[in-house]
This record gives C-alpha cells, sequence and structure tokens, in this order.
C-alpha cells in the first residue's frame, strides 16, 4: 500500500476531537479549558492526566506521556500507526488516500464499514413500513405526510425476534457486526454459537434512523406504536453512536436550508419531525439527555444562535433548569442562547400543529435570553423588594454566574444582576469575588474579576519571557498558520544566526512555510521522532498568554526581526575586527556595506 499522505494526517488531525475520542475511553472532567482525569498509562490515585482542546494534544504530568489523537490511540488502544489512522478516518468518515507507489497494489477492504451496514437496515427498516399498514396508519394519525417520513427515512422494525440477523447476519462476522452496531443482542442463556445466539433488538417499533450531520445513521430510536414500555429505545452506546453528542435533525437541518442563522432544540424526536413538516426546519433534538458541552459545540459550529424550547409542565421546567445550567459555561458575546416556554399541556409537536408555523416562530422571537430566564428564575425564589431577599439572589445567582466564562458577555452580566441587587457591578464583583457581602463566607470565590483588572493583567504579560528564539517557536507552535506572513526577506535574515534553536525554528518555519499547517497537534505529529520533537512538547504545555494569531504573527515577525538584527550586529563586530587586522576580500567589503546599511535602517525602524 502506499504512503499516507502528510496532508490527510494534517486532516485527521484538525478534525478529530481529542478530548471525544479520550473521553470515549478515559473518564474526563472538565477542568477550566481543559480535561482531566487519572493517567490512564500509569497508577495514581489524583489525576495528573490532562487532555487540551485547544491544542489537541494530551499530556500526563506524572508519568510524562503525552502526544495528539494518533499517539494516543497507538499507545492506548496498542494500534500500529496506520490502524490509528485508520480508526480515526473511520470514525470521521474520511476515506484513506495513498500516495500511489511503485508495486502498490489497491487498498483492499475485509469489512463494510459499519456505516455502510447502518445504512443497509435502515433501508430495510423503511422498506418494512412500507408493507405494514398498522405503522403507516399509526404515523398518519400522528399528522405525518408520506413526504416527511420520507425525509427522516422513519422506519419500521418487524414484530419479529430474526428480521435483521436473518437478513444481515449471514456469518458469525456478520453478526458481530450486528452486534457491534447494537442492533442484534446476545441472549443471556441458551446457544452460543450460531445464529441462534442472538435476537433482534429491535420489534414491533416505529424506527427513527439518528443521522449525523452527513447524514449516515448512527444509531435508531424506536418508537412502540400506541402505548407500551418503553415508549423509546434507543441505540445502545457503540463505536458509532454516543447519544450525549448526537443531535436528532441534524441532517435534515443542514439540508434544509444553505443558510442557518439559529436552531431550536426540543425534547423529542416526534418534535423534531413535526417542526419540520410545518416548515420549522432548524429543529434539533437530543436523544433524552441533558445538553452537553460537545451539543453546545456542534449548534455552535453551525449557528449563532439557538433556541431552547421546553414543555409548559414541571418536567419541561426542570429540563430548561438543566439546560441554563449547561449552557452558561458556554456563553459568550457573538452567541445568543434563549429560552422558550410553551403553554401548559403543550409540546412543540402539538402546539405547531395546532397553531402552525407562524404562530411557533412568533413565539420564538419573543423567546427569553438567557440572563432574563436567569433573573426570573432567581427572583421568583426571593423577595426582591426586600434587602435580604436581594441578597439572597445574589448568593444563588453566585455560583451560575461563576460558571460564565471571562469575556463581554460576563461583564454585561454582571450589569444585570447587579442591577437587580442594586448594586453597582464593580462592587457586586467584589463582594463576590472576596466570599463577603451578600454571600456567606467559607464557599470558593468564583474567578470573577472586571474588564479592567484583565486589561491591566494582560498588558503586564507581554511577550519577553524567555530567549527570542523560544518566542519564536511558542508562537509559530500556537498558530502554525502565521508562518505564511513571514517574508523571504524575514526568513532570510535568519540564516547567520547562531543563537541556540535557530536550527530548529528555521527548520519548523521552512517546512510551516511549504505546507502550512492550522492546529498545534499537526505540527507536534510531524515533528514526531524527528530531532526537537522533546522541546516542542514542552514549549507548548506550557501555558503563554498569546491573545489571537494576529498579535502572535506580529510577535513572531518581531522576534524574527530582533534575531536577524542581532546575528547581524555580531557578524559586523567580527568583520569589523578582521578589517582592523587585516584586509577584507571584496565579497566581505560587500557584506559589510550591506550589514551597515541593515543596521542603519534599524536604527530608522527604532529598533
Ligand atoms: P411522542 O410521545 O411520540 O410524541 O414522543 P416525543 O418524541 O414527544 O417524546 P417525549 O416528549 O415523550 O420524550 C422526549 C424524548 O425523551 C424522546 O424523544 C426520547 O428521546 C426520550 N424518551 C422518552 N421516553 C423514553 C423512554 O421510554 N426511553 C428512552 N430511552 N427515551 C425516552
Ligand atoms: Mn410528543
Amino acid at each position: 500500500m502506499g504512503r499516507i499522505p502528510q496532508n490527510f494526517i494534517d486532516e485527521l488531525i484538525a478534525r478529530a476531537d481529542i478530548v471525544e475520542i479520550i473521553g470515549a475511553r478515559v473518564p474526563l472532567k472538565k477542568a477550566g479549558r481543559e480535561y482531566k482525569a487519572c493517567c490512564p498509562f500509569h497508577d495514581e490515585k489524583t489525576p495528573s492526566f490532562s487532555v487540551s482542546p485547544d491544542k489537541q494534544f494530551y499530556h500526563c504530568f506524572g508519568c510524562g506521556k503525552h502526544g495528539t489523537v494518533l499517539g494516543f490511540l497507538m499507545d492506548y488502544d496498542h494500534m500500529a500507526f496506520p490502524e490509528a489512522v485508520e480508526e480515526l478516518a473511520t470514525r470521521l468518515g474520511l476515506e484513506i488516500p495513498r500516495e500511489i507507489t511503485a508495486g502498490s497494489g489497491a487498498a483492499r477492504r475485509s469489512d463494510e464499514p459499519l456505516y455502510e451496514l447502518m445504512a443497509r437496515v435502515a433501508a430495510c427498516y423503511a422498506q418494512c413500513l412500507a408493507r405494514e399498514a398498522r405503522a403507516r396508519d399509526y404515523l398518519a394519525e400522528r399528522g405525518l405526510a408520506a413526504e416527511t417520513i420520507e425525509r427522516f427515512a422513519i422506519g419500521y422494525a418487524p414484530n419479529s425476534w430474526n428480521e435483521v440477523l436473518r437478513r444481515f447476519g449471514a456469518s458469525d462476522a456478520d453478526r458481530q457486526r450486528l452486534a457491534d452496531a447494537g442492533l442484534i443482542v446476545e441472549r443471556e442463556r441458551g446457544p452460543t454459537q450460531g445464529s441462534e445466539r442472538h435476537y433482534d433488538r429491535f420489534r414491533d417499533r416505529i424506527m427513527f434512523p439518528i443521522r449525523d450531520a452527513r447524514g449516515r445513521v448512527l444509531g435508531f430510536g424506536g418508537r412502540i406504536i400506541d402505548a407500551g414500555e418503553p415508549k423509546y429505545l434507543n441505540s445502545p452506546e457503540t463505536v458509532l453512536f454516543h447519544k450525549g453528542r448526537e443531535l436528532y435533525g441534524i441532517y435534515e437541518t443542514r439540508r434544509s436550508r444553505p443558510s442557518l442563522t439559529r436552531v431550536v432544540v426540543v425534547e423529542g424526536y416526534m418534535d423534531v419531525v413535526r417542526l419540520h413538516q410545518a416548515g420549522v426546519d432548524y429543529a434539533l433534538a437530543t436523544l433524552g439527555t441533558a445538553t452537553t458541552p460537545e451539543h453546545f459545540r456542534r449548534i455552535f459550529r453551525l449557528v449563532p444562535a439557538v433556541v431552547f424550547a421546553f414543555d409548559g409542565d414541571r418536567a419541561g421546567r426542570a429540563a430548561a433548569w438543566r439546560a441554563l445550567q449547561q449552557a452558561l459555561p458556554e456563553a459568550r458575546e457573538g452567541r445568543e442562547i434563549r429560552f422558550l416556554f410553551l403553554p401548559e399541556g403543550h409540546d412543540p409537536d402539538t402546539l405547531v400543529g395546532a397553531e402552525g408555523r407562524e404562530a411557533f416562530e412568533q413565539r420564538l422571537q419573543g423567546a427569553l435570553p438567557l440572563s432574563e430566564y436567569l433573573v426570573r428564575e432567581l427572583s421568583e425564589q426571593s423577595e426582591l423588594a426586600h434587602a435580604d431577599g436581594r441578597a439572597r439572589f445574589a448568593e444563588s445567582a453566585r455560583p451560575l454566574f461563576a460558571k460564565v466564562p471571562e469575556g463581554v458577555y460576563r461583564e454585561l452580566l454582571l450589569e444585570r444582576l447587579a442591577e437587580v441587587v442594586g448594586l453597582a457591578p464593580a462592587r457586586l464583583d467584589e463582594l463576590w469575588a472576596s466570599g463577603r457581602g451578600p454571600t456567606p463566607a467559607g464557599q470558593a470565590a468564583p474567578a470573577a474579576r472586571t474588564a479592567a483588572a484583565r486589561a491591566a493583567s494582560h498588558s503586564a504579560t507581554g511577550a519577553g519571557r524567555g530567549s527570542l528564539v523560544r518566542q519564536a517557536i511558542v508562537r509559530l507552535l500556537r498558530y502554525p498558520a502565521i508562518a505564511g506572513e513571514v517574508s523571504p526577506e524575514e526568513r532570510a535574515g535568519l540564516e547567520a544566526s547562531e543563537e541556540a534553536g535557530m536550527g530548529l525554528l528555521r527548520e519548523l518555519l521552512d517546512n510551516l512555510r511549504e505546507q502550512p499547517a492550522q492546529i498545534p497537534a499537526q505540527v507536534i505529529e510531524r515533528w514526531t521522532g524527528r530531532e526537537g520533537a522533546e522541546w516542542l512538547q514542552k514549549l507548548l504545555e506550557r501555558e503563554e498568554v498569546i491573545t489571537d494569531a494576529a498579535v502572535a504573527a506580529g510577535e513572531l515577525r518581531g522576534a524574527l526581526v530582533k534575531l536577524a538584527d542581532q546575528a547581524a550586529g555580531r557578524r559586523l563586530e567580527a568583520l569589523e575586527a578582521k578589517s582592523r587586522t587585516g584586509s577584507l576580500a571584496p565579497q566581505e567589503l560587500e557584506e559589510f556595506h550591506r550589514l551597515i546599511m541593515r543596521l542603519r535602517h534599524r536604527d530608522a525602524r527604532g529598533g
């Protein structure tokens, strides 16, 4: 087989989510911008293993193991490099391209990918629906048009213990894949071999295929026809399906409109389907779980605004409050998170059926912003007319406010909360931060700081730590794309430098200028096994305040120019010394002049 091209490996690293991949194997806990766990590679009681979504790599401070998502799969799942690539590619639905080399045969796949099996089973359920009048009648009764059924690829699992097994499970290997896909279940007692060992998971149910954004079937939700328990049966967690991550309707939503500005998140499969049918074709549902950070990541990758719609009953209000708590860490400027409460006795399905699209969209327009919902809920629990009521409000708001990440949104929320409490924002912030005042002491004070305090501390942490070479490398690592902004002259100026680490800096610059990379993990992966890999890894692990790519680019170029100036200065000194003891060769003389010009130029720049 041919070599796997570098740009494909780059793409894998960029598209894979290291938190998702490691999180599926090791229970991760969020801690600030990173995730922590007890290290899976050595024995420990307190977590020193951390995973950084920003940098897309992991590191254990205990045993020192570290690497990218590919390295993790190799170490943890004991995979060879090509296997780890294969695993990631399959997850992401990418074909592995091969560079054609002499003698490379066509890539042979012994296994049909699980996705294809899922698609074939979904098609089979759809055919079964066409044949089962009882199921079709039920859907018609629920108001679903044939077109909607087709759009969502809704099907029916026949009332049989072995329909899927019979059709798709001829060999032991086939049955193993059906089991891996969660479509058949192993009998607890009975035969240990052959097709008798398993039975179909889904029987006599309306089948909702759960598809990813690209339309691949990952799992199913199966609803019982009419009444019965359980009402819904979902696919178990499989290699393809993780219910805390998927959003039902994401494929249909993405397909419905070329440009989306918002989505509405509802609770049920039927809600999604009916909303789409009514023209609210930007509705998604979580699969009977609370909204997870992964859900938010997926939503905000798609649109800047989300409205959560909840039933007006008690369960709906409880679910909304839970969603608010999940949403707080995700709130920031540029994002809009709102909450819609439906009239008692309605869910989105029945409501849009009763009043139609326009009225429903009117309600969406009027949905409560997160901040207002927070204020409303908390004020209902406290009597704001009295000082102690307002103090209570402040007390209950504090832990919630602490979840909001720093930024403009946080400042605005602070203002709003301060207004309700009746204090100046800075004062409330101070009281919260000190743990005195409206809040009882003893609770951990949240890291609440004002924008001004942040700005001050920020300007104090400029560049300036470590050598220039180190500064340059750190910036290149953090934002590899800025290598493209370095001019040929700036690059050429480094040739004469003999600074420690300069070899690596030059190599890194050349590599990234020739083959651009976007994220740190790509660089780390490229450097695996090369000289300097350990140093790069260490530099990346050190937290450094680099606000954004543009700033980093400016700082990088500044460092390069300074390095070139230093080298020029040194060379000039050497030539000067030589010219005092003897004469310079014509070439040296020319260089002497060039260097003098350069340094003059620098003085004119004020460097
Ligand atoms: P209909 O009753 O057909 O209108 O379904 P719905 O989609 O409106 O469901 P409902 O509002 O009752 O529940 C919301 C969601 O919670 C469902 O879509 C499922 O994802 C999940 N859910 C509800 N009941 C069950 C259950 O019995 N088991 C599981 N695993 N999930 C359920
Ligand atoms: Mn319903």
